[in-house]
Formats: C-alpha cells, sequence, structure tokens
C-alpha cells in the first residue's frame, strides 16, 4: 500500500495532463490505468488514430483531385490498407509511450489495474488499496447504445470498431450526423466506400451555426457523401457479413431499409463510471449519468473531484485537459479555473470546420444586438493557390461595443485560425482589435482578419 496526495482514475487527456500539472505543483502523484497504454479514449481509440486516418485519406484525396491541376502527374494512389493502419498504429505509439515518458520525468506512479474507491481516501487497484488525500475521477465516456441496434464491432461498429476494419468496406451507413460521423465518413468516402449518413434532426452537427452547417453538409455531399436526413434509426438486422439498416421518416412516419457491410455507430457518447463504486460512497450523479461537481470540480463527497467526459459540459479532450489542470492548482490550493465561454471545437474533416462561443441562432435567442463579419476563403490568395477556397470565416461582435462573441470557420487549417479567436477572447478583443493586428501575407489567417474588418468599415478583398 502507497500513500498518495493525489490518485487520478484514468489517463485520458484529463487524467494525465491533470497528473503532471499535480506532480508540477509538488504534489505526490498517481495514475491509475486499466487499458495496456497511457492516454485514453482520445489516443488509442479516438482522436489521434482518427487523425492519422484522416490525414492519410487527405492525401490520398490530393493526390486524386489536385495533382493533376498543378501538373504533377501520379497513377491512382494504390490504398495498402494493412499499412494505412499500422501507420495508424505507430502514431498510436508514439503518442502513447510519450506520456509514458512524461510520467515518468514528472515521478508519477502508474497503477496499472482497473481502480474503484472503497471508501473516501482510498483508491483500490487489483487487490491493493493505496491511500489518497485526493481523488480525481478522469474516467471518461463511453459510445451510447441505441434501442435496437447492437455493437459487435465487426459489423456494426463504434468508432472503435472502425479504425479497426478488417478491410475497407464496399459500403456504410452511418448512424448520426455528428462530429464522428463525419469524420469517419469522410475516411471511407475517400477510401471508395459508398457512404450513406443517417441523421434524426435536419442539419448536421447539432448546436453549430445554421450557415456553417449548411454549407459543410452541401461540401460533404459534393465528395460523395450521401445524405438521409430526417430519418430515425429503427433497427439493424445483420447476417455474418451484411447489416439492413430500417429508419423512419420523421416527416411522414414512412419506413424504409437500406443495406451495407459495415454500420457505423455515432449517436454519441456517455460518461463511463461503473465499477467506481461512486454508488455506495453516494457521489450526486445527474440523470445523464454525469458526476455532479461545484465550479471547482468537487464532488458532494469530500476529498472526490471530477473532470471530463464523465462530469457535464462538451466531451471534448482539450476541455478535459483544462480541467485536469484547473483541479490540480485547486487541490494544490491555487484558483483553478476554466473559462468555459472560451473552448474551441474542431471538426477534422476537410476543409475543416471550427467555432469557438455563441452562434448566431444563440445571440438571437438571447435578443443580443451583434454584428457579423463574413469573409469568403475565394478572396484569399493562398486558399486559391492551395485548391482550398471553399468556406468562409465569420466572426460575431457586439452591435455596441465590438466585443467579439464568437468565431464559426469552414475552410482550410480552420482548427487552427480558431485560437486567435480565442486569445482576443480571453483578451476581451473588440473586432477592430483582431482588424489593426498585422497579419502575413500570404496566409490563410488575412481571412480571419478580413472578417475582423467585415464587423467595421469592410474587407479589403470582397
Ligand atoms: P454527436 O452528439 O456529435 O452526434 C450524434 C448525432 O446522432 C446527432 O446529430 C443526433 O441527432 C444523431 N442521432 C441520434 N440518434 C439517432 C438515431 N436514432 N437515428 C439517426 N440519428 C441519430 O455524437 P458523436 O458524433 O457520436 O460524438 C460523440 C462525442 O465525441 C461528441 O461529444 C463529440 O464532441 C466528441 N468527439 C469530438 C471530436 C472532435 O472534437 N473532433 C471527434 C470525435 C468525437
Amino acid at each position: 500500500m502507497a500513500s498518495y496526495d493525489v490518485i487520478i482514475i484514468g489517463s485520458g487527456p484529463g487524467g494525465y495532463v491533470c497528473a503532471i500539472r499535480c506532480a508540477q505543483l509538488g504534489l505526490k502523484t498517481a495514475c491509475v490505468e486499466g487499458r495496456e497504454t497511457l492516454g485514453g479514449t482520445c489516443l488509442n481509440v479516438g482522436c489521434i488514430p482518427s487523425k492519422a486516418l484522416l490525414h492519410a485519406t487527405e492525401m490520398v484525396h490530393e493526390a486524386e483531385e489536385n495533382f493533376g491541376k498543378m501538373g504533377i502527374g501520379v497513377a491512382k494512389p494504390k490504398i495498402d490498407w494493412k499499412q494505412m493502419l499500422a501507420y495508424k498504429g505507430e502514431t498510436i505509439e508514439a503518442n502513447t509511450k510519450g506520456i509514458e515518458f512524461l510520467f515518468k520525468k514528472n515521478k508519477i506512479d502508474w497503477l496499472k489495474g482497473w481502480g474503484s474507491i472503497p471508501e473516501p481516501g482510498k483508491v483500490k487497484v487489483g487487490d491493493e488499496v493505496h491511500e489518497a488525500k485526493n481523488i480525481v475521477i478522469a474516467s471518461g465516456s463511453e459510445a451510447s447504445s441505441l434501442p435496437g441496434v447492437e455493437v459487435d464491432e465487426k459489423t456494426v461498429v463504434t468508432s472503435t470498431g472502425a479504425l479497426e476494419l478488417g478491410k475497407i468496406p464496399k459500403s456504410m451507413v452511418v448512424i448520426g450526423a455528428g462530429v464522428i460521423g463525419l469524420e469517419l465518413g469522410s475516411v471511407y468516402n475517400r477510401l471508395g466506400t459508398d457512404v450513406t449518413v443517417i441523421e434524426f434532426l435536419d442539419a448536421v452537427t447539432p448546436g453549430m451555426d445554421g450557415e456553417v452547417q449548411k454549407t459543410f453538409q452541401r461540401i460533404m455531399k459534393k465528395q460523395g457523401l450521401n445524405f438521409i436526413m430526417g430519418a430515425a434509426v429503427q433497427n439493424v438486422a445483420t447476417t455474418k457479413t451484411k447489416a439492413k439498416v430500417t429508419y423512419k421518416l420523421r416527416k411522414d412516419d414512412s419506413e424504409a431499409t437500406i443495406d451495407a457491410d459495415t454500420v457505423l455507430v455515432a449517436t454519441g457518447r456517455k460518461p463511463f463510471t461503473d465499477g467506481l463504486g461512486l454508488e455506495a460512497l453516494g457521489v450526486k450523479m445527474s440523470e445523464r449519468g454525469q458526476v455532479v461537481t461545484d465550479a471547482h470540480w468537487r464532488t458532494n463527497v469530500g476529498g472526490i473531484y471530477a473532470i471530463g467526459d464523465a462530469i457535464a459540459g462538451p466531451m471534448l479532450a482539450h476541455k478535459a485537459e483544462d480541467e485536469g489542470m484547473g483541479v490540480a492548482e485547486t487541490i494544490a490550493g491555487q484558483a483553478g479555473h476554466v473559462n468555459y465561454g472560451v473552448i474551441p471545437g474542431v471538426i477534422y474533416t476537410h476543409p475543416e470546420v471550427a467555432n469557438v462561443g455563441q452562434t448566431e441562432e444563440e445571440l438571437k435567442a438571447e435578443g443580443r444586438a451583434f454584428k457579423v463579419g463574413k469573409f469568403s476563403f475565394m478572396g484569399n490568395g493562398r486558399a486559391k493557390a492551395n485548391h482550398a477556397a471553399d468556406g468562409f470565416v465569420k466572426i460575431l461582435a457586439d452591435q455596441t461595443t465590438d466585443r467579439i462573441l464568437g468565431a464559426h470557420i469552414i475552410g482550410p487549417m480552420a482548427g487552427d485560425l480558431i485560437h486567435e479567436i480565442c486569445v482576443a477572447m480571453e483578451f476581451g478583443a473588440a473586432a477592430e482589435d483582431v482588424a489593426r493586428t498585422c497579419h502575413a501575407h500570404p496566409t490563410y489567417s488575412e481571412a480571419v482578419r478580413e472578417a475582423a474588418l467585415a464587423c467595421g468599415d469592410g474587407p479589403i478583398h470582397s
């Protein structure tokens, strides 16, 4: 039995970042992880492997669509699926090993096994019980199930199975036009799979700016994805290698079916807290199965904290990381803080989609007076040169004070461009502050400046 200042349960982006920050702040720290490798869903079966496949298949797309236009003659790319999966595996390994190295460097103990909390101040891993002055639950999330749909991770898969299919399917039905559905749907579409996305709502990526939703769906359609909107999947019947998906159209309740080699269920995720013993401890949970915390990530049980996908808020790795740092600082007696109003969201399709702050729809619902500054990548020299001019930057600013309230980007490198606005928002900047900042030419970031200019006297290049 060992004694620690902090034991963190889970080594995903929330947990491992929390562990490193705790160690940096001088706390004796351990992190419990039951997987073979550190890094949680994100590094092992989520963000990192999906980005590897998105990158590889984007190269395929570039070669097929744009090489010829630039005078580069190549034969049609040949896909070696085994090698692509091996590349994905190497990417995962490099990242998970990196965290192991950081744990050693920061003298963090990795307690191998699945942890539970038999009583406050104690964490059980395997047969051993360790003492901890503070316990942080960072146990993450799992794919939510859909009634009538049984996942076997072979024919009917979640994102986990979709990242390691035995072969590239000829056809795929994706249930849910959210982030996972469109990212992984893009991967297989680029590999030649006939992808059909079935979505319950009438727009893709719920909660996103309406104009971005429309543009995004149009671009995805142009790339070859099929959409069945306003349809609820009723059930999926499988044979050994095929699936039949039955769905009901919401407009007239009519039922239809569609066959596919593979069905990807991407209808959201739910907190994963099984086996921790939270119920017996009396830890307060929400109706949605999230651990309830205060603004400093304290649960109702003394010495037990929770962060990341296990609590409320967007299920995003970087939100969990920030909470990990915040709770470490809280435990160390500092003022841990996360600004939930400035958490960017990114979809790593091509083009990328990124957002931060409020949408037009939200501002209208609040009755707030605001300005819209919009600039198309068609007016951006770099984007035109790179055959990447589809999309736009939209900045929303307060009508009176010009303070930036939100930004929505669909276009090249949107996931990187958004951070200029995040920093601006953290500093309470006005659109004019961004507009008056010199931006290097020729860069994609000039489109952000032009959108900021559009909140004032107008952009130059449109
Ligand atoms: P999501 O919540 O983004 O989208 C689920 C979609 O499924 C919704 O559009 C919903 O209307 C639809 N749906 C639900 N039930 C349905 C039914 N019976 N028939 C048809 N459609 C149905 O969930 P998703 O894509 O599974 O992602 C889960 C979580 O993982 C999200 O919180 C997301 O933010 C996170 N994530 C983030 C990534 C990123 O930041 N790039 C990448 C992957 C996941």
